[in-house]
This record gives structure tokens, C-alpha cells and sequence, in this order.
């Protein structure tokens, strides 16, 4: 019997929207019950925080810590903590500063609503309480740190934020296919790999499936991201529930400049296809981790 991928993305979308609703209602639960969080704040965190989106980061946590035959749930805090990483570098990336965007995730983007101060602040927020509930995964101390370490590494100037400052600096200037792939790996690809590796990592993964699971989550978060520059120029704004267009307007060399749709395509699909391949050690168990690199380059948005 094939995979059932709409049922388990639904499945697994539940688990987080139901966690991410559980932190919403009571922002003091990742601190603590001292924690006072100004009205605001916490509206302008959930606007985006709670504002759908794919989920697809701590979908894959679940699935890392599933491949090594373990229950998804193990993995569903810290996923949600990449999550929260993840909407604060959307809520950034929007800002007139950067990309300039008025529409996310089907709304007005965050500095829309609530102004650019209160999106600074409310991305700030989002990023350091991920810390909190990161810590908040049950798993030994030693392994705890390990993932601190490697969230604080993807998330910063190594990772995302190292990404984004290439991708600003390369803005408006001859780009080859080199300089891009290595930011893609930076300014997306980092967070998919933190992702993966940490579920694998509270599954139980030996030193040697933690490298399996990096050649995957490497060609992952390259092909998600190859696929991201080609439905900026392919799909509309209902359809990707945010602005198309917005690479050319803003000067942005991408893999479609490049290669063109088609070649762009092609690209994505043979690089995902030599990251499944590095699945096989994991069986059957990684069968939800081939069906969403499939659907990373398959998805319509
Ligand atoms: C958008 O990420 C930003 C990129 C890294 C290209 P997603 O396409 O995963 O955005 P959401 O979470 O579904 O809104
Ligand atoms: C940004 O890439 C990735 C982040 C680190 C936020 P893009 O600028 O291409 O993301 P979108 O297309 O606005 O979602
Ligand atoms: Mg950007
Ligand atoms: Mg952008
Ligand atoms: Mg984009």
C-alpha cells in the first residue's frame, strides 16, 4: 500500500497547531508561571505564529525521530520551537527593510497590522522564547544541550541569519549558481537540517544515521528552496498566501534566472532524489521522510 501523505500532513498539522494553540493560551507556560507577556506582544506573536502555514519543519522533527522507529510526539516541542524560529525569520524577511512584502501565510504581513517597531519586537519574542521551549523537551540533559547548541548554530550568523545577510548582499549583483546554492543551504537550508537532526536526535540516532539524515536534510532544504523561487514566478497570491513576484521586483538573482523554470525543476528534483537515496539504512521507517521530499518538490505553494 503507498503512502498516505494528505492524511499524515493533517495528522501530524493537528499535533502542532494543537501545541502551538496550547502556548498561545498561556504564554507563561514556556517561562514559567512568572512570566508577564504585554497584550501586544503576545497578539502580535500568534497573528503570525497561529496564521497556518505548511508546518512543514516540525513535520519533519516527527518524521527524523519516526525514521528511527520512535513516536512522533518526542520530537513535537522542539519542531514547534523551530517553528517559532522559523515565523520570526518570515516576520523579518517581510519588513520593508528586507524583502518589503505585504502578504504572508493568506494575511497582512506582521508590521502591516502592527507596525514595524511591534514586528521587530514580536520576531525578537519569537526567537529567544524558542530557547524556552526547546529546554522543554523530555530528553536527557546532555541531549538538551546538543540541541540548544545546534539551534542557536542553524538559527544564527553560521545558519539563517548568515544566509539572509548574503541574500541582501547579493541583491542587485551578478550571482552565480555556487554563491546561491551555498545560500540557500544558509538561509533555509540550515533550519530544515536543525529540524531533522534534532528529531533523529531524540529518536536515538547514532553518530553515523545523524550524517544520513544531514545528506537528506541538505538536499531537502536546497530543493524547498529552488521550489520556492520557481512558484514565486509560477502561482498567484491565493494560491501561495504570499506576494508572488516579489524576487524581480526586489532585484533577487534566483535558480529561475538561472536555469529557468523547467531547468530549475529538473535541478530540484535530481538533488531530492539523491537525498531520499541516502534513506535506505532507515527502511520502511523512513517512509514519511521520502513522501515529504517528494512533496517538497511536488507542492503547488
Ligand atoms: C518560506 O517558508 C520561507 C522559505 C524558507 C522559502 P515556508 O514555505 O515553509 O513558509 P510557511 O511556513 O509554509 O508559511
Ligand atoms: C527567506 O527566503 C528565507 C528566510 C530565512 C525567511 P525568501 O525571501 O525567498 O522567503 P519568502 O519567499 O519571502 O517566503
Ligand atoms: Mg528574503
Ligand atoms: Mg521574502
Ligand atoms: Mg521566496
Amino acid at each position: 500500500m503507498s503512502f498516505d501523505l494528505n492524511h499524515y500532513l493533517s495528522e501530524r498539522r493537528g499535533l502542532v497547531e494543537a501545541e502551538l494553540a496550547r502556548l498561545s493560551r498561556l504564554p507563561a507556560l514556556v517561562h514559567g508561571s512568572t512570566g508577564q507577556v504585554p497584550k501586544t506582544l503576545a497578539d502580535a506573536m500568534n497573528y503570525s505564529l497561529l496564521a497556518g502555514g505548511k508546518r512543514l519543519r516540525p513535520i519533519l522533527a516527527m518524521a527524523g525521530c519516526e525514521a528511527l522507529g520512535q513516536k512522533p510526539e518526542r520530537a513535537l516541542r522542539f519542531g514547534c520551537a523551530v517553528e517559532m524560529i522559523h515565523t520570526y525569520s518570515l516576520i523579518h524577511d517581510d519588513l520593508p527593510a528586507m524583502d518589503n512584502d505585504d502578504f504572508r501565510r493568506g494575511r497582512p504581513t506582521n508590521h502591516k497590522v502592527y507596525g514595524e517597531a511591534m514586528a521587530i519586537l514580536a520576531g525578537d519574542a519569537l526567537l529567544t522564547d524558542a530557547f524556552a521551549l526547546a529546554l522543554q523537551s523530555d530528553a536527557p540533559a546532555e541531549v538538551l544541550v546538543d540541541l540548544v547548541r545546534e539551534l542557536s548554530f542553524s538559527a544564527g550568523s553560521p545558519g539563517m541569519v548568515g544566509g539572509q545577510v548574503v541574500d541582501v548582499e547579493a541583491t542587485g549583483k551578478p550571482v552565480d549558481l555556487a554563491l546561491l546554492r551555498g545560500l540557500h543551504a544558509m538561509k533555509t537550508g540550515a533550519l530544515f537540517d536543525v529540524s531533522l537532526r534534532g528529531g533523529a536526535r531524540l529518536g536515538g540516532a547514532t553518530a553515523d544515521q545523524l550524517v544520513a539524515i544531514r545528506t537528506y536534510a541538505q538536499a531537502l532544504g536546497l530543493a524547498f528552496q529552488i521550489v520556492d523561487d520557481v512558484l514565486d514566478v509560477t502561482q498567484d497570491l491565493a494560491q501561495l498566501g504570499k506576494d508572488p513576484g516579489s524576487d524581480r521586483e526586489a532585484g533577487k538573482t534566483t535558480y529561475v534566472d538561472l536555469l529557468g523554470v523547467e531547468g530549475a525543476m529538473t535541478q530540484a528534483r535530481k538533488v531530492m532524489d539523491e537525498g531520499i537515496a541516502a534513506l535506505a539504512p532507515f527502511g520502511t521507517h523512513a517512509e514519511p521522510l521520502r513522501a515529504l521530499g517528494n512533496y517538497t518538490v511536488d507542492r503547488k505553494n
